[in-house]
């Protein structure tokens, strides 16, 4: 027997379940198949529990460092155990909320895997959606009239250097041991290793990060990375950057060894682990897509700007795509190809209007383009930096290093880019966004007040500083 939905959506994270709410909203009706725990890789694996733990590691800093602000502290000890019960406390009540959102919404969830079958008894069109148990229990046949593939993405691994979940992790199995490792190696430089580096040199742990590139988070602004560099340093975390790490040198023995050419000199780096955070891979197998005429491009998926693939009854959002590899991403995506299934004319998504978070400490968040970005495309640029040392509120936090950067269009005073790092920037991100999307001037930004003392002045301030008219500085 099969049954029959407006739209069943392949995933329930983070891109899957937001569309499949929007679509409930604009009364069609929504099946979702999630072969694991509605919520994925954000909810499970990803976004919220690192985040948990890196909240409990600037706890325990902080308590460490309370003598600074007159408090005093005997004994402080961490209890690693407790730390993981409190993430995990925290993703469940989340993983409830989903899972009632979803009974609100009358989405129909079925718990198994996927497929996409070509043209059959069921439909002459490929989309019927094949519902495959691992308990063995028979399929179940699903006929949609458009169907969401947001089947998301896992960490890569590198050749010769396989995640084997105990000597070389995967952010996925770090986030779930049971206790910490004395010394880590970090391999890849990017917003996964950074977070964890930071996180686990709170927690004590002695941290090598080994970056390919001549830049760690090679996507931000180069005064941000450097910044980033300095800070993490200063922490007492070893960062190696031109690192081509010999993925076959690889040694696992009580802890592991490895070797990585550096200015055309080997050197060996031993640790009791490897983290490895060199991207993430799309999922894409298994799922159908040789049953359509989907094409693959670089193993992502290509959509339009409407997120339809080249069967345009089957759009495909979220990590799948590729591009911005970023949960709100995925969920924006998600509502744009909803609305369009639905006959609404969506806006289309520009990357430049999408701000990145990075929540190590210290934080660094940006929206648009960097300097160098900026400058590539042919813009002629000035800009306007104003440092948190200058911000009373960032005294009185006790966290005064970092700043923010204002990169402006030279001949049109268009914001092209804002750049920030130091304490709470993800939270304050949200206003250069907005700035970013009503296309603001750095004029306009001032013209916002900015309270005081709030860590925000910062944004004010840099963007006075473009006409060089800051006031504290
Ligand atoms: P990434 O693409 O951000 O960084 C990977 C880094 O590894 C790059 O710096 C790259 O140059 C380096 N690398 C690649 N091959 C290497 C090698 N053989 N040896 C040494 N270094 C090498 O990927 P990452 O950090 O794994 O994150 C995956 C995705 O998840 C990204 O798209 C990221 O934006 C997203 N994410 C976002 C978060 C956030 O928004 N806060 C948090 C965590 C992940």
């Amino acid at each position: 027997m099969s049954k029959e939905y407006d739209l069943v959506i392949l995933g329930g994270g983070t891109g899957g379940y937001v569309a499949a709410i929007r679509a409930s909203q604009l009364g069609l009706q929504v099946a979702i198949v999630e072969k694991a725990e509605l919520g994925g890789t954000c909810l499970h694996r990803g976004c919220i529990p690192s985040k948990a733990l890196l909240r409990s590691a600037e706890v325990y800093r902080q308590t460490l460092e309370a003598a600074e602000f007159g408090v005093e502290t005997r004994d402080t000890t961490l209890n690693f155990t407790n730390v993981q019960d409190r993430k995990q406390r925290i993703v469940n009540t989340l993983h409830q909320g989903v899972q009632g959102l979803m009974k609100k919404g009358k989405i129909d969830i079925f718990e198994g895997f996927g497929r996409i079958l070509g043209p059959s008894i069921f439909s002459p069109m490929p989309g019927t959606i094949s519902v495959e148990y691992e308990n063995g229990e028979e399929n179940t046949m699903i006929v949609p009239k458009n169907v969401l593939i947001a089947t998301g993405s896992r960490p890569k691994s590198l050749p010769g250097l396989e995640i084997d979940g105990v000597s070389v992790m995967s952010s996925d199995e770090a986030l779930q041991m049971k206790e910490l490792p004395q010394s880590i190696l970090i391999i890849g430089g990017g917003v996964i290793g950074i977070e964890w580096a930071s996180m686990l040199s709170d927690f004590g742990v002695k941290v090598t990060v080994l970056e390919y590139l001549d830049q760690i988070l090679p996507t931000e602004d180069k005064d941000i990375a450097k910044e980033m560099e300095r800070l993490l340093k200063k922490k007492g975390i070893s960062i190696i950057k031109g690192a081509n790490v010999l993925s076959d040198t690889l040694i696992k023995d009580s802890g592991v060894s490895i070797q990585a050419e550096i200015n055309a000199e080997k050197r060996t780096f031993n640790a009791e682990k490897i983290l490895l955070s060199v991207g993430r891979q799309a999922n894409t197998e298994n799922i159908g897509i040789e049953n359509t005429d989907i094409v693959l491009k670089n193993g992502y998926i290509e959509t339009n700007r409407n997120y339809q693939t080249k069967e345009s009854h089957i759009y495909a959002i979220g990590d799948v795509i590729g591009g911005m590899q970023l949960a709100h991403v995925a969920s924006h995506e998600g509502i744009t190809a909803v609305e369009h299934m639905a006959d609404q004319e969506p806006h289309a998504l520009n990357d430049e209007n999408v701000p990145t978070c990075i929540y190590s400490n210290p934080e660094a968040a940006s929206v648009g383009l960097s300097e160098e970005a900026a400058k590539e495309k042919g813009y002629q640029v000035k800009t306007g930096k104003f440092p948190f040392k200058a911000i009373g509120k960032a005294l009185v936090y006790g966290e005064s290093d970092g700043f923010a950067k204002i990169v402006v269009d030279k001949n049109t005073d268009d914001i092209l880019g804002i750049h920030m790092i130091g304490p709470h920037v993800t939270d304050m991100i949200s206003e250069a966004g907005l700035a970013k999307v009503l296309d603001a001037t750095p004029w306009e930004m001032t013209q916002s007040i900015h309270p005081h003392p709030t860590l925000s002045e910062v944004l004010g301030e840099a963007a006075l500083a473009v006409e060089g008219k800051q006031i504290h500085g």
